[in-house]
């Protein structure tokens, strides 16, 4: 089966790429390399060598918005008579600060880049599609767990991107629906790295994150962290996140496949995350006990934007895909301290 996976060089497309490939999937990755490294790809390759695996991958270095690029991925896999079955989409845009400084640039890449996608697998009649949406879409509210019939609301122009995408969505599915199917991912928080610690996150400048900033701390590039609020509504004063290992999520991906190849047709919103809230207390207790380090922390004022709590209700995904969480947030810490230590300075 051959998938095309647009951001597949970025930290979640890169973890998808190794398990689509070790399961034996053809993959063509489109990536402009905007938030990530050529050198991604070379760690795959030689991850699944070393491992005595034998795989297929081609790599397209160009941009979603480009119409043309995008058009002669499908028309060469043609030609080889080698057809997309499948996209997995995650090229994009994500930082909320970024954003709000440039909206247009967020309309541009998110949505014009998702349209440019969706007109050319219509054209080549490809009509199943993953996509990378967010929970950022829930926007500000604090009634936990989560499901997928909360309302929509978003507070920032990101956000606003996600939710135009779906409703492209809700439009394109409603025009005929015996035809697409498609599943629409709203992450939680995905964090961790492989355990093999060949491939992770890799953050520009200073992590906005809580746990790239971590482990940051943890490897001296970061004195100490700031820990945003000890005095909102939860046990401890700290705010509340579903933090997922991005192994589990990259599962949840071959799952929606599977469950995709199961359907006639479909469009289903699906919430991805562990189902759990940690605190950040609880996230600097646990990565302190998980690795036996001290991390140094200050506490200073609420973050512009952030809620107390929000954890997902997973139960959509559990049905619908028999997908369920695996690891646990002891792993998470272990797999993200194995990455940056290994990785003191990421893909540079
Ligand atoms: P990332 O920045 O690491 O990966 C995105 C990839 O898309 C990068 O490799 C980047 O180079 C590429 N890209 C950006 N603009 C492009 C363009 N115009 N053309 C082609 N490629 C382009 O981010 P990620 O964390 O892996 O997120 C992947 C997707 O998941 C994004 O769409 C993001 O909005 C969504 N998402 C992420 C999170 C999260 O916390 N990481 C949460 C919810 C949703
Ligand atoms: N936090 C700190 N210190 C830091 C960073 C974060 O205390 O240095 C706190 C935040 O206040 C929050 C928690 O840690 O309580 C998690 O913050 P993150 O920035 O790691 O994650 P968010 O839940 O705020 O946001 C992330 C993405 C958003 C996405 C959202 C839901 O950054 O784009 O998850 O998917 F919308």
């Amino acid at each position: 089966m051959r998938v095309l996976l647009t951001g597949g060089s970025g930290f979640i497309g890169s973890h998808i790429a190794l398990l689509l490939l070790e399961r034996g999937f053809d993959v063509v990755i489109l990536d402009s390399y905007a938030n990530s490294s050529p050198n991604v790809i070379n760690r795959i390759n030689t991850y699944l060598d070393k491992n005595d695996l034998r795989y297929k991958i081609e790599i397209i270095n160009g941009d979603i918005r480009d119409k043309k690029i995008i058009d002669n991925i499908f028309l060469e896999s043609i030609k080889q008579s080698k057809n997309i079955d499948i996209v997995i989409h995650l090229a994009g845009l994500k930082s909320v600060s970024e954003s709000l400084n440039n909206p247009l640039h967020y309309w541009d890449v998110n949505v014009l880049g998702t349209l440019n996608l969706l007109l050319t697998m219509k054209e080549y009649e490809c009509y199943s599609l993953v996509f990378s949406s967010s929970a950022t879409i829930y926007g500000l509210s604090d009634s936990v767990p989560i499901s997928e019939d909360h309302k929509i609301s978003p507070i920032n122009p990101y956000g606003e991107t996600k939710v135009a995408i779906e409703k492209m969505f809700f439009d394109l599915y409603n025009s005929n629906t015996n035809l697409w199917k498609i599943c629409s991912l709203r992450y939680f928080n995905p964090v961790g790295a492989h355990p093999s610690g060949v491939i992770g996150e890799d953050p520009v400048g200073t992590p906005n994150n809580l746990f790239p900033f971590l482990t940051q701390v943890a490897i001296g590039r970061q004195k100490l962290l700031n820990v945003f609020g000890d005095d909102w509504d939860t046990k401890d004063g700290s705010g509340i996140r579903d933090y997922i290992h991005i192994i589990d999520l990259a599962e949840g991906h071959l799952a929606s496949i599977d469950y995709l190849n199961s359907k006639e047709s479909c469009l289903e919103f699906i919430n991805l995350g562990s189902g759990n809230g940690y605190s950040v207390f609880q996230i600097i207790t646990q990565f302190e006990s998980s690795i036996g380090c001290q991390i140094p922390f200050s506490i200073q004022s609420r973050r512009e934007g952030d809620v107390a709590k929000c954890y997902a209700d997973i139960s959509k995904a559990k049905k619908l895909l028999g997908w369920t969480p695996k690891r646990t947030l002891d792993q998470i810490c272990l797999d993200g301290w194995n990455w940056q230590i290994k990785n003191p300075n990421g893909y540079r």
